[in-house]
């Protein structure tokens, strides 16, 4: 038992909810004094298995583990409905608790952004501005500028990604390094649905006939995979493979299927040991990522 645990616990057993900034730092910064190690699993709410995975990942390895739900509008462009992001306060608590959250931090807007318009903004230059960067031209300079603050708030800890952001997770390893931030990030496995759709608050948008269909980008990674497997050096061969499932349904329509680096997500030239394979695809408006490592040696 340490100092903190009363701080903690709650009448009803579930999780302290947090609202402000000041609160959070009190709460992560006497951990800290304490010994205590902070993990720290930042999401938009509307929590799946995905998220669970990422907050028992976060629980395993730390003292004190700190979620925060922050629909980020620096990351929605105009034309993406900020305002239409699911919520679900209690559902998110009840599954964030069952998880092994000790604290969410649930700031509303006026808390993050006291001045209203945001000046400062973490730009990762090139990483930002390919892939997803093409069709979503502001969203990963929201996506680190946002995440940039959630760490200066929480302070030094151990941060918790999805792999399933894959370009989002990159850029926010390169900020930290960057700006060399007191953040250990962690990559955590993607959790896929029993027919191997990648898990996503995105995937209550689409009808029943998109969902069947939307399997589409795990079996084009699938294709991807066998293509390297079965020894071609050549990008352009995998990238077929995947594009040919695509082909084959209808219901989807491809964005991209590339084979990156998965480091500078440029193309390489030739396949090495490690081919990082990323897919974008619509169904109906809904537009939907996935990504696998494939591994040769
Ligand atoms: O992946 C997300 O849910 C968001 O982009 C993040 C990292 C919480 C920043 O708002």
């Amino acid at each position: 038992m340490t100092s903190n645990d009363n701080e903690r616990s709650t009448t009803d057993d579930r999780c302290r909810i947090i609202t402000t900034v000041a609160d959070i730092r009190t709460i992560t910064d006497s951990a800290r004094a304490g010994g205590e190690s902070v993990g720290f699993v930042p999401t938009m709410g509307y929590l799946h298995d995905g998220h669970a995975s990422l907050i028992r990942a976060a629980r395993e390895a730390n003292d004190l583990v700190v979620a925060s739900i922050f629909v980020n509008p620096l990351q929605f462009a105009p034309d993406e409905d900020l305002d239409a992001y699911p919520k679900d306060l209690d559902r998110d608590r009840y599954i964030a608790t069952e998880a092994g959250v000790d604290v969410l931090f649930v700031p509303p807007v006026e808390e993050m952004y006291p001045h209203g318009a945001v000046l400062t903004s973490v730009s990762v230059a090139e990483l930002s501005a390919k892939w997803d960067g093409e069709t979503r031209p502001t969203h990963f300079t929201g996506v680190a500028t946002v995440v940039s603050k959630l760490f200066n708030i929480i302070g030094s800890c151990s941060a918790y990604f999805g792999e399933k952001d894959f370009q989002q997770l990159a850029i926010i390893r390169r900020a930290v390094a960057d700006l060399s931030m007191p953040v250990n990030v962690v990559g955590c496995p993607i959790v896929r649905e029993p027919d191997g759709l990648a898990m996503s608050s995105r995937n209550i948008y689409l009808s029943p006939e998109d969902r069947v269909a939307a399997v589409v980008l795990s079996r084009a990674l699938a294709a991807g995979a066998d293509a390297v497997q079965a020894g071609t050096s050549d990008p352009t061969e995998v990238e077929a493979a995947m594009t040919e499932v695509f082909s084959a349904e209808p219901r989807a329509r491809l964005d991209y299927a590339a084979v990156v680096d998965p480091e500078s997500l440029d193309r390489p030239e030739r396949l090495g040991t490690t081919t990082q394979l990323l897919v974008a695809a619509y169904l109906g408006s809904t537009r939907l990522i996935d990504n696998r490592t494939v591994k040769v040696f």
